[in-house]
């Protein structure tokens, strides 16, 4: 590859900029050529180019191998007239993508060639276009008769077109699946070698081929299997097939679960050509995109709600008749309450819908899927409310999205803080270190209280980007409890399911490798040499348990594991699309049925069609094109940080955030700084090894050394002069997120705001006088220096919690919010009466949540006790907008009469939990377990 090539993992980007060179360089030689001019300089520009393309060009269809070897053939023999032709046609026609619309054969005669991929072949270019992969080592000649074949079999109103791509090995398959996007299904045949024969160390920096044993010793369908399973690890959307000449009958019945369809090699191919397509058609449907297209076309009578059904209410209307000319008369149409007539209900769904949610179950690798209208906010508050009883404890991120807070308030949770790893520096929190989530679970055990723990609930990936390695917190989890339920917030991650590096740290993948892990006889075995090094886990030491990697006992431990995901934020989605993804192996037998209260009690029985619909589309574009949207979308957040960090003025003012800024050290055992940066096989080792790692496609820029706060430069620099949204600051950092949405020029226009900001602001300081400077510079310090630390969770109030048995962190949220209705039971203080109080040893309770925006999550939750730590950080923040904080009147507490209360009506615990009773001075001390207890 190009010295200093920083495409990161997009060799497709590295292959379009090597063919415009290409094309450049053969157009100078042709011309130099005609006018008799040295050549030297261009031929060796030329030559590079087409080294570069070499070892690639195998990978796609269009122009093929052939065309290449033609190419260099017409270069190497001095037609540099003919060899700029051809160039100039084949890039040509890939800048423009006119090769989807048939077999554009980039060395045919112009006039076939204008008929393939000139206009008269736009029509077949509306048709979606893709490729296969075929793999087998074959000769020119059969490779060309295989093309002619399946080419032969297409018809006119074939839904889709495809061309295939052939390579004769394992590892040219591997790379294939890895670098070219547009594949969409593999049929494997049985003569493959494992090696591929061509020098593949240019492409180490985009793919990593892994350890393997060496294939040739393998029978041919075990080389089949190995390569279906490593396919399927690397896409698991594309159809595999098999071909065979040997008893197929006998193959299907033990490979058939590798394989969408094994067929035997002489029965021809129209049977694959078929399956091919309907492979493709089956991801492509979307039953509930269809449904409404169509019944928005059909007349209605509407005597039913909602008078806008097509448009009635507004086309006739003298008054709003803008509504229909800004939205289309479309989205009218498509508006029904109607839940028959080929439609679907979403409370109830058996048509339709049902078979979009068990499609999106599919794409997304869970074993039940359910749509949402109302965003993650909802999906989370279905989830918890499905699963938790009120008494029941929940471990959860303290700094997780306010959904959760109101959510297990209402379900009635005994709730237990957990604490981030803080990044004081910038005024953020990590993520939730698995030796804080480990300790607290033992505390519970020691404390007796285990079996009430019912649920671990996590964000992944966190606002700023940082992922778990979901697998690892899991199994150790289990280790300790082997039936917990976790939940996953994935709002920010539903794009990670389609990228081969994602993938591994999302939940749906780590439960499902989870539940399979757990049946390996080798995993036993390693269950039992632990067994033989620290006996059974219950009886095990806390120390030896926190300092080691735990496995789960296979015999008891349940895989329970549920998601939500924010489809609206980082798929194609309209706003408020939400997906659960399940995957608990107790579904049916203990969930169905709450599951489907739950989710009675948060959906709206009118829900929005065109979200339902959204969804679906979502659902199709990530199945087909997810793969490809990702690896843009990464690039372009890596083009970010280049530009910004790169450039001379504006690496003066800001920088982007690192891995090695974001994660400690600690928790980076590969000691990787910057994974991507370093090319795509080094994030694989860190995204393997790593406790916690950063998504390069959130780009955190530290805005310090301009001097402004981070909420003013979103709102007065960002968004109302320039109009770029983002969304999320600190005190010295703002957030710019890239998703499959984002596009070179946006990535451009945002370096060209930065860079009017900046040159602004050497304008300003250039004019600046003594004072002015000085007040500058104190600003800059303030923004640079460490601010005051974020505070650890204090602790509950002892009346709110269970007052049974060892203290530990849980309290009851719902009685201490509610408590707080009646206005007798609560005092407005202001902070220097609640010091005051403090530092005289009493116990501030608050009320309610209160949550400073930035940076967003509740510094006290209703039930909690200020501490000093608080009260300092509270009193560093200049954020004009607190939540559950009333300027003129203070924080709302509660009155010491009302503590009193809560802890004689402490409601009495069910009768087979109820423990020890409590000995009441260990029972009311705040936990020991808070770092800042009063
Ligand atoms: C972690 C997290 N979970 C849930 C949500 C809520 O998602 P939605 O906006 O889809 O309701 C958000 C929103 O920002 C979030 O950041």
């Amino acid at each position: 590859m190009p010295a200093g090539s920083n495409a990161y993992n997009s060799l497709w980007q590295v292959r379009t900029d090597a063919w415009s060179a290409l094309e450049e360089s053969t157009a100078q030689l042709d011309l130099a050529g005609a006018q008799q001019r040295p050549v030297e300089q261009l031929a060796a520009t030329t030559a590079e180019a087409l080294d570069v393309l070499a070892p690639i060009e195998r990978f796609w269809a269009f122009p093929g191998m052939q065309a290449f070897y033609k190419v260099r053939q017409l270069f190497a023999t001095g037609k540099y007239h003919r060899c700029a032709t051809l160039v100039a046609r084949i890039n040509r026609t890939l800048a423009t993508d006119s090769y989807r619309g048939g077999h554009a054969d980039a060395d045919a005669d112009d006039e076939a060639y204008e008929h393939e991929v000139g206009p008269a072949a736009q029509s077949r270019q509306d048709r979606p276009y893709f490729e296969v992969l075929v793999v087998e080592d074959m000769t020119e000649d059969q490779e060309r008769a295989l093309r002619e074949e399946l080419r032969r079999w297409r018809r006119p109103d074939d839904q889709f077109l495809y061309e295939i791509v052939v390579v004769p090995s394992f590892d040219d398959a591997v790379m294939a699946a890895r670098l070219n996007f547009r594949l969409q299904a593999c049929v494997v045949r049985r003569r493959f070698t494992h090696r591929s024969r061509h020098d593949c160390s240019s492409l180490a920096q985009f793919v990593s081929l892994g350890e393997c044993e060496d294939l040739m010793d393998h029978s041919r369908d075990e080389r089949a299997q190995i390569l279906a399973r490593t396919l399927a690890k690397i896409r698991p959307e594309l159809d595999l097939y098999l071909m065979t000449e040997i008893a197929v009958e006998d193959l299907a019945g033990r490979l058939s679960h590798h394989f969408r369809r094994i067929f035997h090699t002489r029965e021809g191919s129209l049977e694959l050509h078929l399956s091919i397509l309907d492979g493709v058609a089956a991801r492509y449907r979307s039953p509930f995109f269809s449904a409404l297209r169509s019944y928005s076309h059909r007349p209605t009578g509407v005597f039913h709600a909602l008078p806008i059904s097509h448009g009635k209410s507004i086309v006739n209307s003298h008054w709003i008749r803008d509504m229909v000319d800004f939205y289309g008369l479309e989205i009218f149409l498509a508006e029904t309450s109607a839940t028959c007539g080929g439609l679907d209900s979403l409370l109830e769904p058996t048509g339709p819908l049902r078979e979009a949610q068990q499609l999106a179950a599919k794409t997304f690798g869970s074993r039940q899927t359910y749509f949402v209208t109302n965003g993650t906010s909802t999906a989370n508050k279905i989830v918890v409310q499905a699963l938790v009883q009120p008494g029941d404890i929940v471990l959860v991120d303290r700094n997780c999205h306010q959904s959760h807070h109101y959510g297990l308030m209402l379900a009635g949770a005994m709730v237990t803080y957990l604490d981030a790893y803080r990044l004081n520096q910038y005024s953020m929190y990590g993520a939730v270190p698995l030796r804080e989530i480990k300790s607290q679970l033992l505390a519970l055990r020691r404390a007796g209280k285990l079996d009430r723990v019912k649920m671990l609930l996590l964000t992944n990936c966190t606002f700023d980007g940082i992922v778990y390695d979901v697998q690892r917190v899991m199994q150790e989890c289990l280790a300790i409890k082997p039936d917990l339920i976790f939940l996953w917030d994935e709002a920010w991650f539903a794009f990670a399911r389609f990228h081969p590096v994602y993938r591994p740290r999302t939940a749906m993948r780590a439960a499902r490798t989870l539940a399979e892990t757990l049946r390996l006889p080798e995993y036993r075995a390693r269950h039992d040499a632990q067994i033989d090094e620290v006996g059974a886990i219950d009886a095990a030491d806390d120390d030896v348990l926190l300092n080691r990697r735990l496995l789960p006992d296979p015999a008891r431990a349940r895989v329970r594991v549920y998601s939500t995901q924010s489809t609206h934020k980082t798929l194609t989605s309209l706003r408020q699309g939400s997906m659960i993804h399940v995957f608990d192996q107790d579904f049916s037998q203990k969930v169905k049925e709450t599951f489907h209260e739950a989710y009675m009690t948060h959906t709206s029985t009118s829900p929005n069609y065109q979200i339902l619909a959204s969804l679906d589309l979502g659902r199709r574009q990530a199945a087909l094109e997810g793969f490809e949207l990702v690896q843009k979308q990464i690039e372009n957040a890596m083009r970010l940080r280049d530009a910004v960090d790169q450039h001379p003025l504006l690496s003066k003012y800001m920088h982007c955030l690192t891995t090695a800024d974001l994660i400690p050290s600690e928790y980076r055992p590969s000691g990787i700084e910057q994974p991507l940066r370093s090319g795509l096989p080094n994030m694989m080792t860190a995204w393997d090894a790593d406790e916690f790692v950063l998504d390069p496609s959130r780009v955190t820029i530290y805005i310090g050394n301009t001097g402004i706060e981070g909420d003013a430069f979103k709102r007065s620099h960002l968004m109302d002069r320039h109009g770029v949204q983002i969304n999320k600051t600190s005190r010295n950092t703002v957030l710019f997120m890239t998703t499959i949405g984002t596009t070179r020029s946006s990535v451009a226009y945002l370096i060209e705001v930065l860079v009017t900001i900046a040159r602004e602001l050497e304008a300003q300081l250039a004019d600046m006088s003594p004072t002015e400077r000085a007040g500058h510079e104190r600003a800059v310090l303030r923004l640079t220096a460490p601010s005051a630390p974020l505070p650890d969770f204090s602790g509950f109030h002892p009346s709110f919690t269970d007052g049974r048995g060892l203290p530990t962190r849980e309290g009851d949220v719902r009685r201490a919010f509610y408590l707080s209705y009646n206005d007798n039971y609560c005092e407005y203080l202001m902070p220097d009466e609640v010091e005051q109080r403090v530092e005289a040893g009493e116990q501030v309770v608050s009320t309610t949540y209160v949550t400073p925006y930035p940076p967003g999550f509740p510094v006290l939750v209703p039930g909690q006790v200020f501490s000093p730590q608080i009260l300092a950080f509270m009193r560093s923040l200049d954020t004009p907008e607190v939540h559950g904080y009333r300027a003129g009147l203070g924080y709302r507490v509660y009155v010491d009469k009302a503590l009193e209360i809560a802890a004689a009506t402490r409601p009495a615990p069910p009768p087979d939990l109820a423990g020890p009773a409590p000995a009441s001075a260990a029972a009311d001390a705040i936990p020991s377990t808070s770092p800042d207890a009063p």
